[in-house]
């Protein structure tokens, strides 16, 4: 593998955001007008159930019941006898949103006589978790990502590799932590329902292998994406407007108990649930406010429209439109760089806080992530 590794600081690279071999990532780049982002447009869905088999359609949809505005929720019920988590060790890359292309190719390239090079008609295919983390990469002083593109067709695929860091925290996290990540599932059974007349049911079996995926196209300046999202439920009046404008994210969050939570608060978690939701066009995040025992004291809703607003009276806060453009500029580069189509190429992009993202080309490596029968499925 050629791995090329800049040096950073003071370098070209630095004062020029498009240098061939390095992006920076300072956000005094990204402040400029806010780029074209096309409303996010639902091309399907899919369904992961209890044993995390695919199915192309929306049964594991589920339906935002509104709970009081102190409604006290355990959220440690359960932890202990009624709870199946999701094995994250199994990587499954883009396997579900590759089968879902399979199955809904006819809706891609609809335009038979297509003027367009690439048989998919998108630039981009993820997952728009891996979006979120270039939204905030600018913002990020903690965790770093790797990110392995691979153009197959004229498409860009793009699928994260965990970084060693984050495979030694997945492997010693503590059991405070592992009970933690649990509250933020258990607060979803709280509050939705599995039919749309139906209620929660707290006393279920809480399986985080059951999940419900929007898939959405929508434009990033000249960035044609199509990518997939879980989404937690939607609203369950007739009336609603359609996906994925109906759509709930579900939150939990520490209470809020002095300023300095409150700015932490605006800092750094309206920046992540921000990014997540502005994505696909999902428009409110529903929070729970939880204590330290984990009991859920007050909810409350944030619309997605509405959070600069929110954060406007925050000194040196972050903004939607450095998000934005980075992610613009980070996509351009992975345009100009990932230039060999081969499923069996993987430009591996890296980034660590502090520095720029750099790259390594791979071959027939370990890093290959399209499987072969999606190649063969595409190339029929
Ligand atoms: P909270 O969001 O309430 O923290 P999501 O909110 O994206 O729908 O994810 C549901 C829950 O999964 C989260 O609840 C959290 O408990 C857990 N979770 C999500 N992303 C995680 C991550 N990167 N690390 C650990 N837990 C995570
Ligand atoms: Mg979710
Ligand atoms: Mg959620």
């Amino acid at each position: 593998p050629n791995s090329q590794r800049q040096h950073q600081s003071g370098s070209a690279a630095e004062q020029n955001p498009l240098n061939s071999r390095a992006l920076s990532t300072r956000r005094e780049l990204y402040e400029r007008d806010f780029p074209v982002y096309k409303q996010p447009v639902e091309v399907g869905s899919f369904s992961l159930d209890s044993e995390r088999r695919f199915f192309n359609d929306g049964r594991q949809m589920r339906y935002y019941v509104e709970p009081e505005r102190n409604p006290n929720f355990d959220l440690r019920d359960g932890y202990k006898d009624r709870f199946i988590k999701r094995d994250d060790s199994v990587k499954e890359k883009l396997d579900h949103i590759l089968r879902w292309v399979v199955a809904n190719r006819s809706k891609l390239n609809s335009r038979t006589t297509s003027a367009s090079s690439c048989a998919l008609d998108v630039d981009f295919v993820t997952w728009r978790g891996h979006l979120t983390k270039l939204l905030t990469t600018p913002y990020e002083t903690r965790e770093g990502w790797m990110l392995a593109a691979t153009k197959f067709r004229g498409t860009i695929y793009i699928s994260e590799v965990e970084t060693e860091a984050a495979r030694r925290e997945r492997e010693n996290r503590t059991e405070r932590h592992e009970e933690m990540m649990y509250w933020g599932y258990k607060f979803e059974q709280y509050t939705c329902a599995d039919n749309v007349h139906g209620a929660p049911d707290p006393g279920g079996v809480v399986n985080t292998n059951e999940a419900f995926c929007t898939v959405v196209q929508t434009r990033l300046a000249d960035h044609r994406l199509l990518f997939s999202g879980e989404v937690d439920c939607r609203d369950k009046d007739p009336g609603a407007p359609a996906p994925p404008a109906c759509y709930v994210e579900l939150k939990t969050s520490a209470e809020i108990c002095t300023p300095k939570q409150r700015s932490n608060f605006h800092r750094f978690k309206l920046l992540k649930w921000w990014a997540q939701s502005f994505l696909p066009g999902v428009p409110r995040v529903v929070a729970g406010f939880r204590d330290h025992e984990g009991v859920v004291v007050s909810v409350e809703t944030f619309h997605i429209s509405k959070i600069s607003q929110l954060i406007k009276n925050e000194y040196n806060c972050w903004r939607p439109t450095v998000c934005m453009n980075f992610c613009c500029d980070f996509l351009t580069f992975v345009k100009r760089t990932v230039t060999e189509d081969s499923p069996s190429m993987v430009y591996l992009f890296s980034w660590e806080p502090h520095r720029d993202v750099t790259f390594s080309v791979h071959r027939d490596s370990q890093f290959s992530f399209l499987p072969r029968w999606y190649v063969e499925e595409m190339t029929r």
